[in-house]
């Protein structure tokens, strides 16, 4: 949450700042600022609003040549969404000024402190108290702004990502982190930094990640990196992989669109040098020094939060399906707060899209505290989450930038049910001739999706006569009920539709109290071995006159009978139905929210990567 952005150099900040900021929106959108730094001094623009309500604030300014400055888009925490309480701070004497993201729990106490001597507050951000705790250091102690941010980091406690600049010192930025990300872009006699590598990807592809508990300084065109314990550090400097146009709309109306119909080649992907079925290879390299561990486990725990809680779920089915061993998923909130029972048998799986998500990294620190053993599987590259764990897998679907997880959901599925197939395999528990059928299925998985998604235009229809519906309801059975989560957290993110899944039989236990005709239900309804089941519960809804949307298999003639509306689906392996039967659910809501004149890539009160409690 909260994206930020800094640069110094030969060129002209502020553009690279405002398109870097615009590439991190989808962090939060709440309101925008920059600070620059020129012969006319050091200056703060900030509007509430998105960044092109900066951008329009900027046209009526002057001076805005500066070869530094840093930049913030914010997700409010501590404050409403307003000019005042948006970044970059400066202390009381505008000499600096600062970014910030992250949460500083301790600063009402620092607060009250800095009141008591004097300093007077604008805002009510956590933020503008750590510049000037901050700031009250410098003015106390006659050391440097690197040494008074040194000492302050040593009393504030949360997560911070932090960058800096000195009025007396145009050339210089410091930055440290704990807990919120932070990249460093290396140039040729410049550098970008960075909540991620996306605004920085144009200009450079040499980054440094820089870990918790170190400060950055970028003096004169050099990079040092210190840890809180003023011990220098040797940067290490990685390659980026990642494509501009990974990161741009390419033709689509929407990130999210783009994203929907990316799957078929972001599956492949995922399986591409993994799977190969034809000579029965399935390689999971980050699973190969832990594969004793994972055979041997007692319990394999998965913990995540929102979408990637519910592939999760998906995983519970194929781990229990195919390797027989027990397993329990955790949202990561509540993981961290229960003193679970864990042990050195313990397997912890954590899932994450960003790698950043602040409950999932609180989760693995107490599994690890214990002294299970942890995999990541994560989708954004050099985020804190793979560098955390003690190995993972990455689900390598490319950027994901509309905030309503689509392709990063169904890379984590694949993910997982080659980890579930391998798993089996060499417990025994899956005979071979059934894995090598299972791994031929898996890898028509992208062409099954791409004719999937060949629905789309009755799926527009249908979202024309359910656009104005005020709740809605998704049911499935097996590894179709973590799909009918799914399907109704999409279309409440992104079109605020109330929408509640269930499994399709605990329907009347309570929720069928609610079915009318005003009511559409969304089933999902696959040739499976619960499928007679469904059909059941079909009936009980259409005797109650529920509209109901049924997503089917292909040549289904049943449920075409009995439902208002049905969505194909090629047949797949009951195991694999969820990487196709999530497709047109995704679709729906797109579709609805777009309608509803819906911001489907930056809904309301949501960011991206949620690194805050
Ligand atoms: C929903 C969505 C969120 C995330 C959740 C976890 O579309 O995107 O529910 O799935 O915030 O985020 P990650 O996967 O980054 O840990």
């Amino acid at each position: 949450m909260c994206g930020i952005v800094a640069y110094v150099g030969q060129q002209d900040a502020l553009p690279i700042i405002i398109k870097g900021l615009k590439r991190l929106e989808y962090r939060g959108y709440d309101s925008a600022g920059v600070a620059l730094l020129n012969p006319n001094g050091l200056t703060v623009y900030k509007k509430k609003g998105k960044v092109s309500e900066l951008e329009n604030h900027l046209l009526s300014q002057e001076n805005l040549l500066s070869k530094i400055g840093i930049g913030h888009t914010r997700w409010a925490t501590h404050g409403e969404p307003n000019d005042v309480n948006a970044h970059p701070h400066y202390s009381s004497n505008d000499q600096f000024a600062m970014i910030h993201n992250g949460i500083i729990e301790n600063y009402d106490v620092l607060k009250t402190d800095l009141i008591n001597k004097g300093y007077k507050f604008h805002s009510e951000t956590d933020s503008e108290v750590f510049i000037k705790f901050i700031e009250d250091i410098y003015a106390n102690n006659d050391c440097s702004l690197e040494e008074a941010v040194r000492l302050a980091l040593h009393k504030v406690v949360g997560a911070y990502a932090i960058v800096l600049m000195n009025k007396e010192e145009p050339d210089t930025l410091i930055a440290a982190r704990k807990g919120s990300p932070l990249v460093i872009g290396v140039g040729d006699n410049e550098y970008f930094l960075a909540s991620d590598a996306t605004p920085i990807i144009e200009y450079t592809n040499q980054v440094v990640y820089l870990d918790d508990y170190e400060i950055a300084v970028i003096r004169d065109g050099k990079l040092q990196i210190k840890t809180i314990e003023n011990v220098e550090t040797n940067p290490y400097i990685n390659q980026l992989e990642m494509e501009l146009e990974a990161i741009e709309k390419g033709g689509y109306e929407h990130f999210m669109l783009k994203e929907i119909n990316e799957q078929p080649r972001s599956i492949a992907d995922c399986m591409r040098g993994r799977l190969d079925a034809q000579n029965g290879r399935l390689v999971l390299g980050g699973l190969r020094d832990y594969m004793n561990k994972f055979q041997n486990a007692d319990r394999i725990i998965i913990t995540a939060c929102g979408t990637s809680w519910h592939a999760g779920l998906v995983a519970e089915y194929l781990f229990e399906e195919f390797a027989r061993i027990p397993v329990e998923v955790e949202y990561a909130s509540e993981f961290r707060y229960r003193n679970p029972v864990l042990s050195d048998k313990d397997f912890i799986i954590a899932i994450s899209q960003s790698g950043e998500t602040a409950d999932t990294l609180a989760a693995i620190e107490l599994a690890k505290s214990k002294g299970a053993t942890i995999f990541g599987v994560c989708n954004v590259v050099g985020s804190s989450i793979p560098r955390t764990t003690h190995a993972g897998s990455y689900t390598h679907a490319g950027p994901e930038i509309g905030v309503a997880s689509t392709k990063a959901f169904t890379a984590q599925i694949s993910v997982l049910t080659m980890m579930a197939l391998k798993l089996g395999y060499k417990r025994g528990t899956l005979p071979e001739n059934r894995y090598m059928q299972l791994l031929s299925e898996l890898e028509t998985i992208p062409s099954k999706v791409e004719r999937a998604l060949k629905m789309n235009d009755k799926i527009h229809e249908i979202a024309k006569e359910y656009k104005d519906a005020r709740n809605f309801l998704y049911l499935g059975r097996g590894y179709n009920f973590p799909v009918a989560l799914e399907g109704a957290l999409k279309l409440k993110e992104i079109s605020y539709i109330h929408a509640e899944g269930y499994p399709a039989a605990e329907m009347k236990h309570g929720p069928i109290a609610l079915i009318d005709e005003e009511m559409p239900v969304v089933f999902i309804a696959t040739k499976d071995s619960s499928y007679e089941k469904v059909v059941s519960n079909i009936q009980e809804v259409k005797a109650r006159k529920g509209k109901i949307i049924a997503v089917v298999t292909e040549g289904d003639t049943v449920v075409k009978n009995m439902a208002d509306h049905v969505i194909e689906i090629p047949a797949t392996e009951e195991a694999f139905v969820p990487l196709i039967s999530v497709i047109p659910l995704q679709q729906l809501s797109y579709h609805i929210a777009v309608m509803r004149g819906c911001n489907v890539d930056q809904p309301r009160n949501l960011a991206k990567s949620v690194t805050v409690e």
